[in-house]
Order: structure tokens, then sequence, then C-alpha cells
């Protein structure tokens, strides 16, 4: 019988992984109080958990202003409702990321052009930027994607020469820095997500930084339904409810008590595991940009090369979880993306620019081998599971490429098994 676990041998790890999100009695207790205050809601915005939280974030990642909201998909588009951004205006997007950095801006009335990534990066390429921008570009989002930083010099270099607008996606990047600046408070906003997976966590939430009060006042009239806030006057604008509650807030404000050596152990651990991958034929670990001074991060994200790993990323994939080791294959390509149809949708700018969203015609070479073909993620609780974690993860991915043959052998059963 074979050694790998997905064929019937024994798993390299049986003990499970720290299970994600902590919590303990002060998360109970800050539960309990808001209840009692018997404000659990965001109305009026913001209540003063929410407040709390917001100058307790801006004190962790940096920036002066900020707003809290339901998510961090309506971050985005409120980014763009802020900057003015609407029918018909374009914004340029990565083609490698969550399908709600191009959703907002089509929430937005605007359209997405996908443009290429970097390689080493996987994040967006600012040549393909440069290249994408026509008299209708207003902005650009950026998304520092897994366990890096899009090169953020050569984006608001960019910007500043074009006049766009930077909305910098950090939905994976709370506590991430770049030369010392936290991710979100280079470009005019920066959006992170606060949804159950996220590396800071409060089941459900997003913060917008904003890089002046003017932005910041236009984002929480945006939030509140529409109410003038701040120096935005006595005007009403068109808005939604998108309001963080107070309950999620003070859940928020818990979880970030714990960030700060969360962010330690896992950026020592991530070092660990760079220096353990290169002993395995066929992986690539993405090179660190010294400019990105702090690696906080959502997934550590590698590169495989199958030809010469012996076997296809899906597999391994599968393999890696039969193994104990929490892997992913992440996003596919956007253009390819069945979560992504703005056109089935039916949605007005959509129909009103069908040329534009033409995605067969689509080709974007780098993001695709990357999602189809190379990226494989693991997740951050392998990170924080101490030495032993990384360890095991890496003798998984090893035994894996030793007995490739075996599993290629096995692929298309393998396909149809885990639905690959
Ligand atoms: C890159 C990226 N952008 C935006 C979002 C949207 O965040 P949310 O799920 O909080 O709406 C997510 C995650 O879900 C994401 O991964």
């Amino acid at each position: 019988m074979s050694e790998l676990a997905v064929l019937g041998g024994q798993p390299t790890r049986t003990e499970p992984y720290p299970p994600w999100p902590e919590f303990d009695d002060r998360d109970l207790q800050a539960v309990i109080t808001v209840v009692k205050s018997r404000r659990w809601g965001g109305y009026p915005y913001p209540g003063p958990e929410t407040e709390a939280f917001l100058q307790g974030f801006l004190e962790l990642q940096g920036g002066r202003y900020a707003v809290a909201a339901a998510n961090g998909t309506v971050t985005l588009e409120v980014a763009c409702r802020a900057a003015g951004i609407g029918w018909g205006d374009e914004v340029i997007i990565p083609a490698y990321t969550f399908q709600a950095t191009a959703a907002a801006p089509l929430a937005a009335g605007a359209i997405p052009v996908i443009v290429d990534v970097d390689p080493n990066t996987y994040c967006i390429d600012p040549a393909a930027v440069e290249a994408a921008i026509t008299e209708r570009t207003r902005a650009v989002i950026p998304v520092h994607l897994g366990s890096q930083m899009a090169d953020m010099d050569a984006i608001m270099d960019i910007a500043e020469r074009h006049d766009l607008i930077v909305i910098e996606d950090a939905a994976h990047a709370h506590g991430a820095r770049w030369r010392g600046h936290g991710a979100g408070t280079i470009g005019h906003f920066g959006s992170f997500s606060l949804q159950s997976s996220k590396i800071l966590t409060t089941g459900e939430g997003g913060v917008l930084i904003c890089r002046d009060e003017t932005f910041r006042d236009r984002a929480a009239s945006i939030i509140d339904c529409g109410r003038p806030h701040g120096t935005v006057g006595e005007v009403f604008t068109l808005g939604y409810n998108y309001r963080m509650s107070e309950l999620h807030a003070a859940l928020a404000r818990v979880a970030l008590e714990r960030f700060p050596e969360q962010i330690a152990q896992r950026e020592a651990m991530a070092a660990y595991m760079d220096e353990a991958l290169t002993e395995i034929p066929g992986v690539r670990p993405l090179p660190r940009d010294p400019r990105h001074t702090t690696r906080s991060f959502y997934r550590y994200v590698l590169a495989l090369d199958p030809d010469v790993f012996g076997a296809e990323r899906d597999a391994v994939a599968y393999a890696l979880i039969k193994e104990g080791i929490p892997a992913e294959t992440g996003y596919p390509p956007m253009h390819r993306y069945d979560l992504f149809q703005p056109l089935l949708s039916q949605l007005p700018v959509a129909c009103a620019f069908p040329e534009r969203f033409r995605f067969e015609e689509m080709h974007f070479p780098v993001a695709e081998r990357a999602c189809l073909r190379e990226a494989l993620w693991f997740d951050e609780c392998v990170f924080r599971a101490g030495p032993k974690g990384v360890e095991d993860a890496v003798a998984a991915l090893a035994k894996i490429q030793r007995h490739a043959a075996e599993l290629q052998d096995a692929a298309d059963r393998l396909r149809r098994e885990f639905d690959i």
C-alpha cells in the first residue's frame, strides 16, 4: 500500500491544528457587557464600542481616519463612492483576487478592468496597471494577496502621475507593513475584512482607513444611510445601512488585544517555512521583498512547478489535506471565476458596456498559471502551531513529492473524488 494518506497510508499529522477564531472569557464578557447595555446595533453611528475599536485599529495599523462597516466588500464599494467614482468609470483590479475586489466597483456603477499579476508576488503588476490606463480610469485596487504585498512604491508613483485614487484591498494584510507603513495607510483608502476566516476577525465586519477627514466623513455618511457626518455638513447623500453592530465591535476590540502576539508568531514561523521549503524539488517559496517589513498574513502562498514536482497542484492540495495539513488551491482567475458574472447578473453597467466584459477573450498568463497550476496556500493556523506545525506541513509536502508518481497515477480518480 502507498505511504500517502490520500492512497490509504498513515497521515503525517493526526493532531489538529489550533482552531480559529480563538476566544476566551474576555470575548464572553465583552458580549455580555454590550447585551446588558441594550445598544446592540450600530445606530446611532458610530457607537462607543465601534469608536473604541477604530481607535485601537488605527493605533495598530497606522493612519488617522477610519470607519467601520458590515464587511470588507462594502468598505471597497464605499471607498469608490466616497471618492466620487461611479457610472462608467474604470477601476483597475488584479486578475488574482477574491470576487469582492471586482464586485465592489461594479456596485458603485464602475467597470472593473482586470490586469495581470506579478509572478513573484501574485499581486497586481504595476506595468500592467500603467498599460491599462485610459481616459476613463479613476482608480486602482491593489490587493495584498495571501502572504505578499503589492509593490506600493510603483503603484503610488503611477497613481500620482495619472491622478488616480488608490484603494488598497488589505483583506489579507492586517498588521502587514511596507517600509514600516501599515498596509492600507499608503493609498487614499485601505479596506480590511473582519470576516470569520480573516486574521483579525469579529465574525463579519470591515474597516476602511481613509487618507483624510473628508473621505472619512463621506464614507461614514454612505455607511449610515446617507446621514450627514462631520465635514459633509447638512447634506444627505445616497447611502445604505452598512453599519457595524456594537456586538461585533466589542468582539473586534478583544481580537485586537491578541493580535500583536499572533503577528509575531506567524511572522517567525513563516521565515522558518521559507527556509524549509527550499529543500523540496519543484517548490518555489515566493521571494520576500525587503520593503515588506512586517509580514503579517492570511494564507502562506507558495508556487509549485508541477512538471518538476511530479504531480498536479490540485492533487497535491488534496493529498496535503489527507496528510492532516490545511491547504487550499486559492481563487480562480477573475476572468474565469464562476462567482463573478456581471453579464449573467444583468448588471446595468455590464449591459451598457458589454465589450468590457468579454471574459472569454481575456488572457492573463501569469494569473492563469498561478491560479490554475502553481499556487498552493497554507492556512494561517499552520503558523500558530509552533515549529512542529511548520515541520509537519513541510514533511507532508516532501513526502508527497517523493511519491508524486503514485499520486499522478491516481490523479483521474482523485479528480472525480475531490471534484477538482
Ligand atoms: C481579497 C479580499 N477582498 C475582499 C474581501 C471581502 O471581505 P468580506 O468577506 O468581509 O466582505 C475578501 C474576503 O472575503 C478578500 O479575500
